[in-house]
């Protein structure tokens, strides 16, 4: 269905680089790119000529002959939408003879389409009732005869229907799957009037290829492609920019309302980080917002094994401020401690980290991004002077060649997936470095140049070798390496990486890549031009992770990769706000900005902002604040918007540190894991209630607009304002804008930034300062923050984690496309269609070994415990590897994973765990347990009193 309200200037732009065309159209002078469309002239000048297989999304296709013009000179009537302007031509678009044409032309449209306008889902927002409306079309002369109306609704999608007797086949929707999407889930079948829209090679929409991205519904100019919601609600009569919460991205999303309901999100075609495209979950998956489960008023209990009670505010946030004082008074100043979200914005980020430092008077403030990017933080500042991603997402249309490590895009960051399979049709060549055989080694029109399949645990050393054949090969780029980085540096590396022990065919055995196939990938890395490398958590949940970032800065160094358009290192950021969570000093050792806490003159200016002297010590980071809790000297956290004990490795130790804690206090959405061990638990508000910002994983810093009011009552950041002030401790902000403006006055990277400016530009890109009024797109253009690049040897060492005859076999694990995380917010929505419950992927030569059939229940057995699931069986990975999600608790993968992490940060190792499989009967005992007592804590004395 239409864009409500948005511009639609019928073609793409043309690049604004090449030389200008003056033409005439209707009689006034226009002059626009070469390139462009005379449609798009026209729409430029405010002159709209009728269409309806053209808009400015899509490549132009010419079919509805709609948008004919005159063109002085030229016989016949040509297609605005496909006709470039020339210099100097003069154009008509509202003659009495292009009038009658396109009255004919809808009057064939309008006999085919069934007249139930004022009933339609559509009405009010239909392009074919607008342009019947703008070709003065007032009756149709046709009769009874064949027609296509009557047919059967598709309605086998749980978000949107597909209505065939409203379809007019101007494949809007089937090149939007091409083009924008890239999936080629729809085709037309049949010519002429039997032409008809249908999924390619299946009976419906649910069950054929499409992810649901939406873009088609986006595209369609009728009512054949509609959302359920707006059939059921209505037509939106008001809209909200504001940015998804969902992955690292960062779609920025018109949200459509009618009244106070929430109608449909609609991705922003301004929006820099998605240009007007989005997936499944932020299009579709914000359902959770309203569910029956959301627990809206604060609750306390004085142990876990009692029902929850339901309490004011006033009462919750008294009890718990006195519990932190009390624990204080009893066990020390450093017993208390709180782990702030990736998940809210870097508002309320910032102020959790202010509330631990300034308000309990230490530095135990840690994040999730402990668990999922720290690597990145401690590996790209060490090689370039900063903690994130060098490029923006535009940069990866200038690419040439693509390498994708630990990384699955196609379900992680749909959307960058999106345009990174338009640059790779475009003949960008692709390397992808991963245990298992991922969508986009292989989809349509797609294919890896090289699949290096390694196995989990050797990332390091399959770079050092890449690294061995660009040096031994001569493939430096000398010039660039002795212009931007440490010369010494680099050739004591050089010298390292050359040595035979690190050949392709030296670690062949060990990491079971191919030397051909390794040699053959160092080689188009460095020399097919422009190269760029994309990497997520198969990179960083590794015993090695900062050694691997490490190794793919020194392999960009090397040949030159870095501080332009289309090259760079980027991390995929899994959360919504990682990026930002880390910025705001979420970590116990940094201030705002990475600043280290014993840096004498950072801390006194900001004990002199926040009035208060500041611990010099760094804290606590979340393992080993449960650690200390399982030694009996850490009692009591403050936990917002995160579930560890569902997210964190080595769950019994988990629910071992957090039982043994007095005070657990849980704000959240949800009654989530961890709130089985929570005292108090204090409701949270989603994206769509509050006022912030998100940083996405191009360091994008965009607007989360409030849409709604909070149905708990307070937005996230006002609950920790009204901790700290029972704390004793003063914060008094009116609004989220005025915490930002206190991270701009103390951050020099934010000191640009503030909510006016966001407003007006839309986003920017930090730095933003003075240097960078309007932000940084791509860093390190002219040399590295740091001064000169540093390379790192990267000596491999393996983790303690090793297969053996007892657990013969490694577990890495991912995530897919339709949930989210933990899945608190997706399970909850219609999304678990797609993904009802987590399989384990095995190998068939491994399940033929072991009598497993496809659906049979396993179990998973490691050093650390056990678990059931059910198996898929599949060769997308490799045999003696295993693979599963972690998106539903019952599963319980964290039990299995172990407590190594990374040498330098501590960031777990989820991603090699060796391990047994065996047919079972259903659940383990301890998986049927632990139902039992999510059950029960989750007893709420009304509820229970019922
Ligand atoms: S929802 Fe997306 S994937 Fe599905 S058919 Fe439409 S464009 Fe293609
Ligand atoms: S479903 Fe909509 S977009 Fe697709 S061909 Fe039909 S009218 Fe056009
Ligand atoms: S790609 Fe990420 S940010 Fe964009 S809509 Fe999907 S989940 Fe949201
Ligand atoms: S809009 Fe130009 S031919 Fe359809």
């Amino acid at each position: 269905m239409a864009w409500l309200g948005e511009i639609d200037l019928g073609t793409k732009a043309a690049p604004v680089t090449g030389p200008m065309v003056s033409l005439i159209i209707d009689g006034q002078a226009i002059d626009v790119p070469e390139g462009t469309s005379v449609m798009r002239a026209a729409a430029l000048i405010g002159t709209n000529i009728p269409k309806l297989c053209a808009t400015d999304s899509l490549e132009a296709f010419g079919s509805c002959r709609l948008c004919l013009v005159e063109v002085e000179g030229r016989a016949g009537y040509p297609a605005s939408c496909t006709t470039p302007v020339t210099p100097g031509m003069v154009v008509r678009t509202q003659t009495e003879k292009l009038k009658k044409l396109r009255r004919g032309v809808m009057e064939l449209y309008i006999s085919d389409h069934p007249l139930d306008c004022l009933t339609c889902a559509a009405n009010g927002d239909c392009e074919l009732q607008d342009q019947a409306g703008a070709v003065g079309l007032r009756d149709v002369r046709y009769g009874a005869g064949a027609s296509h109306l009557g047919q059967a609704k598709d309605v086998s999608n749980p978000y949107f229907d597909f209505d065939p007797s409203k379809c007019i086949v101007c494949s809007r929707c089937v090149r939007a799957c091409d083009e924008v999407q890239g999936t080629f889930a729809l085709t037309i079948d049949g010519m002429g009037f039997a032409s008809k829209v249908a999924a390619s090679q299946a009976e419906d929409f649910f069950s054929s290829e499409c992810v649901s991205c939406g873009a088609c519904v986006q595209a369609c100019p009728t009512a054949t492609l509609v959302e359920k919601k707006v059939a059921e609600i209505g037509t939106p009569d008001r809209s909200v920019i504001t940015t998804c919460a969902y992955c690292g991205v960062g779609c920025t999303f018109r949200a459509e309302m009618r009244g106070e309901e929430l109608v449909r999100m609609v991705p922003w075609k301004e929006g820099k980080a998605n240009r007007g495209h989005s997936c499944v979950k932020g299009r579709f998956a914000w359902g959770y917002a309203n569910h029956k489960e959301r627990i809206l008023n604060p609750m306390i209990r004085a142990s876990i094994d009692q029902p929850w009670r339901e309490v004011s505010w006033e009462e919750a946030i008294t009890h718990t401020a006195s519990e932190f004082r009390r624990i204080q008074a009893k066990y020390g100043k450093r017993s208390v401690g709180g782990i702030t979200s990736s998940r809210c914005t870097n508002e309320e980020t910032f102020l959790v980290q202010k509330l631990i430092r300034a308000g309990f008077g230490n530095n135990n403030v840690d994040t999730c991004a402990r668990v999922c990017h720290s690597p990145t933080g401690y590996g790209l500042k060490t090689a370039f002077g900063t903690s994130a991603g060098t490029q923006d997402f535009d940069s990866v249309m200038a690419a040439d060649v693509v390498v994708i490590i630990g990384a699955n895009p196609t379900d992680g960051h749909p959307v960058f997936a999106s345009r990174l399979k338009r640059r790779l049709r475009q003949g960008a060549q692709l390397i992808v470095i991963d245990p298992r055989r991922t969508d986009i080694v292989r989809s349509p029109h797609i294919e890896a140049a090289e699949h290096l399949a390694l196995r989990p645990g050797t990332n390091v050393a399959v770079l050092t070798a890449m690294a061995h054949v660009i040096v031994a090969e001569g493939l430096v780029d000398e010039a660039f390496v002795r212009e931007r980085c440490d010369w010494s540096e680099f050739e004591d590396w050089a010298e390292f990486v050359a040595d035979p022990r690190h050949s392709p065919e030296a670690t062949e055995r060990m990491t079971q890549v191919p030397a051909a196939n390794l040699r053959a990938a160092a080689r188009l890395y460095a020399t097919g031009g422009n190269g760029a490398i994309y990497y997520g958590l198969g990179v960083t949940e590794h015993s090695q992770g900062s050694t691997t970032v490490l190794a793919i800065a020194n392999l960009a160094m090397a040949t030159g990769n870095l501080g332009r358009d289309g090259v760079g290192v980027n991390p995929l950021r899994g959360q919504n706000n990682v990026q930002g969570a880390c910025d705001m000093g979420s970590f116990p050792h940094e201030l705002s900005g990475y600043r280290h806490i014993s840096d004498d003159a950072t801390r006194e200016m900001f004990e002199g902002l926040w009035g208060v002297p500041l611990d010099d010590e760094p804290g606590l980071r979340i393992p080993n604040m449960l650690d200390a809790a399982v030694d009996g000297v850490f009692k009591g956290i403050y936990i917002q918007g995160e579930d560890i004990l569902q997210s964190d490795p080595d769950t019994h130790h988990v629910s071992a540190g957090l039982a043994a804690m007095e005070c657990v206090v849980v704000q959240d959405l949800f009654l989530n894991e961890t709130a089985n061990y929570a005292h108090v638990f204090l409701p949270g508000s989603t994206f769509l209630e509050k006022n912030g910002t998100f940083t996405n994983a191009e360091r994008r810093i965009q607007l989360v607009r409030k849409v709604m009011q909070p149905m708990n009552g307070y937005e996230d950041w006002e609950i920790t304002q009204l901790l700290a002030r029972a704390l004793g401790y003063d914060m008094n902000y009116a609004h989220a804008s005025e915490i930002m403006d206190e991270i701009a006055a103390a951050t020099p990277t934010f000191a640009g930034v503030s909510f006016a400016k966001l407003d007006a530009l839309g986003s920017v890109q930090w730095p933003c300062n003075a240097a960078a009024p309007e932000g940084t797109p791509v860093m390190h253009l002219g040399g590295f923050a740091r001064g000169k690049g540093k390379f790192v040897r990267t000596e491999y060492v393996a983790s303690e984690e090793k297969t053996g005859p007892r657990f013969p076999l490694l577990l890495t694990t991912g995530r897919i496309l339709s949930q989210y995380n933990v899945g608190a917010q997706t399970r909850r929505t219609e999304n678990s269609r797609w993904h009802e419950e987590d399989r384990l992927e095995i190998h068939p030569h491994d399940a033929e070994q072991r009598g497993i059939l496809d659906g049979d229940w396993v179990k998973v057995a490691s050093r650390a415990g056990d678990t059931s699931l059910r198996a898929l069986i599949t060769d997308r990975v490799a045999p003696g590897v295993v693979y599963t999600t972690f998106h539903h608790p019952s599963t319980q993968a964290n039990v299995i994973t172990t407590d190594n992490s990374d040498w330098a940060t501590n960031c777990p190792e989820y991603k090699v765990t060796a391990v047994q499989v065996g047919r079972s009967n259903g659940p383990t005992d301890w998986q049927e347990e632990y139902e039992e007592l999510s059950r029960r804590s989750r007893r709420i004395e009304a509820v229970a009193a019922e």
